[in-house]
């Protein structure tokens, strides 16, 4: 027998369990650390120069002017930061000479001319920071192809149903954030989420949990904290995704609860869709005053990691959304073979 061993048979397994927990603590501390520089070291913070990063900024800004193209009760001269913002960025993007043929900054012309386009088919005027700070990319922008940015007028793709295949749901799902006044029918929104326990989860442990928001008072209250639907109407219901913690057996499973709460999410979003309910998936991005106020609203107990919002509605017959365009598959994919 090994002097670990022995002195393990010679313990209690209570203090065994003792000794675990402590270096499962200690553990967490080094692996949180570990998280904790490298999310420093890469993240798109403010003074970091490199592509990847300034790309990330070009696309969030770009994503707000796509989503104030795409408000029903459009705003002429919108837009101030965003416009400021991406035209700082796109000053440094060429400062450091990246490839103009690079998705974000494509995007971004393409965001910028779809702005001057609207509001051209308006008759209104341009603002001045945006006539002022896009000075140095008008050829560019004359350039871009703005159908690939901006807002999207369509008829709403409904009756996908129960018959759709999987691709047909994925394909028609967008995110929605204006809704019709038809109510919604609770049950269709359990159905879904019923559904949606058929997404895996770590060792089958299903960590999610749902909580369905009617209350018409305690929905605007939530949005307001959670500020990502600011300028839309609210929705008839709002859904919250929450993982439990209390699901995770080891500091290797940090952020286990967390990818499980995203995996539930996606099955959700898609199984409202096959409901032909609108959604739109809200982000819990809280500093700690912000998530305080939503677990007090909500009496949230402290096992329980916040996944999103999603917002619920019925389709308005014709829907305006941003475009959202995505990535091709050789900019994502690596095949190793
Ligand atoms: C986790 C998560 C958080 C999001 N948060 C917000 C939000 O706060 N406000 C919003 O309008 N959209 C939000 N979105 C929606 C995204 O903007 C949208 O999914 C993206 O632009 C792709 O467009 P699509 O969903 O229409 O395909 C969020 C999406 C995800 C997945």
């Amino acid at each position: 027998m090994t002097v670990k061993n022995a002195f393990k048979s010679a313990m209690s397994p209570t203090l065994i369990n003792k000794a675990k927990t402590l270096r499962y603590d200690l553990d967490v501390l080094r692996y949180g650390l570990g998280f904790y520089r490298r999310f420093v070291r890469n993240a798109a913070f403010p003074s970091n120069n490199g592509q990847s990063q300034l790309e990330a900024r070009l696309i969030f800004n770009a994503h707000s002017l796509e989503k104030g193209l795409s408000h029903l009760d459009f705003r002429p001269g919108f837009g101030k930061k965003a416009v400021l913002n991406l035209t700082e960025i796109m000053n440094r993007w060429q400062k450091n000479g990246y490839p103009n043929e690079a998705f974000g900054y494509v995007e971004a012309l393409a965001v910028l001319k779809a702005y001057q386009q609207k509001h051209e088919s308006l008759n209104k005027p341009l603002p001045d920071f945006f006539v002022s700070s896009t000075t140095l990319f008008a050829e560019q922008i004359a350039a871009a192809d703005s159908s690939r940015a901006g807002a999207r007028r369509e008829a709403t793709q409904l009756h996908i149903g129960g018959n759709g295949s999987y691709a047909d749901v994925i394909t028609s799902r967008c995110s929605i954030r204006d809704y019709s006044d038809e109510p919604v029918n609770i049950d269709a929104v359990k159905r879904a989420g019923e559904l949606a326990l058929k997404a895996p989860s770590v060792c089958n442990r299903q960590p999610a949990r749902l909580h369905i928001i009617t209350n018409t008072a305690l929905i605007h209250e939530l949005l307001q904290v959670q500020g990502g639907m600011l300028g839309y109407a609210d929705p008839p219901v709002l859904l919250l995704v929450i993982s439990k913690m209390s699901t995770m057996l080891n500091p290797t499973e940090l952020h286990e609860a967390y990818i499980d709460g995203g995996v539930y999410s996606m099955a959700l979003l898609g199984a409202l869709e096959a409901e032909d309910l609108g959604a739109c998936p809200l982000n819990t991005m809280f500093g700690r005053k912000q998530e305080s106020k939503i677990r007090d609203l909500l009496q949230l107990p402290d096992d329980d990691a916040l996944i999103m919002f999603i917002a619920v509605g019925h389709k308005l017959k014709v829907d305006s959304h941003p475009v959202s365009r995505r990535k091709s598959l050789n900019e994502v994919i690596s095949v190793h073979s």
